[in-house]
């Protein structure tokens, strides 16, 4: 493949791969910090980070360093013995978590099962298995597996998977009465990402978690916070909830926990973590050296002094920039977000927005039809905030 011609990789990779992805035309080959190149030398800034994923940034030192050494140390042994990176790491996100156990998976959608999986079971040992049903959110995204795709509300992504499995109901997003209508002594819980991602960086009204966490206490439901996408200091905090006053039962991550390390993690309290004994769930990779490494680096970084602040500083720029565009181009309705999970949203479709932005060396996506998404790496500088407002004023001129 060495000596293919850009067109002749993309032609290659419509003729092997599943067509289960609409790509762009381009293929990239290296990443450094926030810029990435294409096969043919094009550089990019990068505004997307792999869907939230790269938030160190690409290549960053101490990932590849951890990644390195790990590889040359040992790689994998399997969770029948303990694996000294795999409890450095769970002590960490316990002692800067609600949570008090860690279980380590390889996505966000099997940390979801996991999820699932975890709250069945915690009222299966306390009801007799008559509590299984999970509320979920309408426009929410929480993968792709079975379980985790019928969690995820909408109806095209259902759409010829049938029959689904059994125990999800669907409410709209923020709405307090619809929760309080959909419940029922089925009920074991509730699944919310804090901010919905795939669904428009919707951010929920002042109140709404807090509502949610005191309707769970009252019925003895398990409230579960997805934070695949908002989590790991995505919103200018470790994690998206703890800008409210609230913490989860069960909660998920993956995305950015490995920077590009596949990687995820189930994190609960002591209490309904102990109804996970051996027999109830495991995964082969889950929790392996390098994944470990590369999760330690990122998680250490996090911890730093100075990088959630800078996620906080630049976000807030970022979108006081954006907050100018708006001014100037009618086709900008509102901009939302936190730290540097910012959502742009439009009057009109924006899959053309990011095409016209990505030719001109900006990559970015859309969720939801309208909404310009913007999930750079937490390390971006002002520089790169100002290169990227402007290309996407010079972009939005055009529309
Ligand atoms: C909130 C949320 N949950 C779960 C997932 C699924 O994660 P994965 O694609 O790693 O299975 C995603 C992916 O976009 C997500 O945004």
């Amino acid at each position: 493949m060495g000596n293919m011609t850009t067109e002749e990789l993309i032609q290659a990779g419509n003729r092997y791969l599943f067509g289960t992805y609409r790509r762009f035309p381009i293929v990239l080959v290296r990443g450094q910090g926030a810029r990435v190149w294409d096969s043919d030398g094009r550089e990019y800034l990068d505004f997307l980070a792999g869907i939230a994923v790269c938030s160190l940034g690409h290549s960053h030192p101490r990932v590849v360093r951890a990644l390195r050494e790990q590889a040359e140390t040992l790689t994998h042994v399997s969770n029948l013995y303990y694996i000294e990176p795999q409890i450095r790491l769970a002590k960490l996100l316990v002692e800067h978590s609600f949570a008090d156990r860690v279980f380590f998976c390889n996505s966000g959608a099997e940390a979801i099962e996991g999820a699932i999986k975890l709250a069945r079971r915690f009222a299966y040992e306390r009801t007799g298995g008559s509590r299984y049903e999970i509320i979920t959110m309408e426009n929410s995204f929480h993968g792709r597996t079975l379980a985790a795709v019928t969690a995820t509300a909408q109806k095209k992504y259902h759409e010829g998977f049938e029959p689904l499995p059994e125990g999800f109901r669907y409410v709209p997003f923020d709405d307090m009465a619809a929760v309080a209508a959909a419940v029922s002594e089925k009920t074991c819980g509730i699944l919310v990402e804090p901010i919905q991602g795939e669904g428009g960086i919707r951010i929920p009204s002042p109140g709404y978690l807090e509502e949610l966490r005191k309707f769970c206490d009252d019925r003895e439901l398990l409230l579960i916070f997805d934070e695949v996408q908002t989590g790991m200091g995505r919103t200018g905090h470790l994690f998206a909830h703890e800008e409210w006053d609230v913490e989860p039962d069960i909660m998920t991550l993956a995305k950015a926990l490995g920077n590009g390390y596949p990687l995820g993690a189930l994190l609960a309290r002591e209490h309904i973590a102990s109804v996970f004994v051996p027999g109830t769930h495991a995964s082969t990779f889950g929790g392996n050296p390098l994944g470990m490494a590369a999760g330690m680096a990122v998680m250490e970084t996090l911890l730093e002094k100075g990088t959630l602040e800078h996620c906080r500083v630049m976000g807030e720029y970022f979108r006081s920039q954006l907050e100018n565009l708006k001014g100037h181009h009618e086709t900008v309705r509102q901009i939302r977000g936190r730290g540097l999970m910012v959502g742009m949203e439009l009057t009109v479709a924006g899959d053309n927005t990011v095409l016209k932005a990505m030719k001109r060396g900006l990559l970015i996506n859309c969720t939801g039809g309208n909404v310009l998404r913007f999930v750079p790496p937490l390390i971006i500088t002002k520089a790169d905030v100002d290169e990227a407002v402007n290309i996407l004023d010079e972009v939005l001129k055009e529309e």
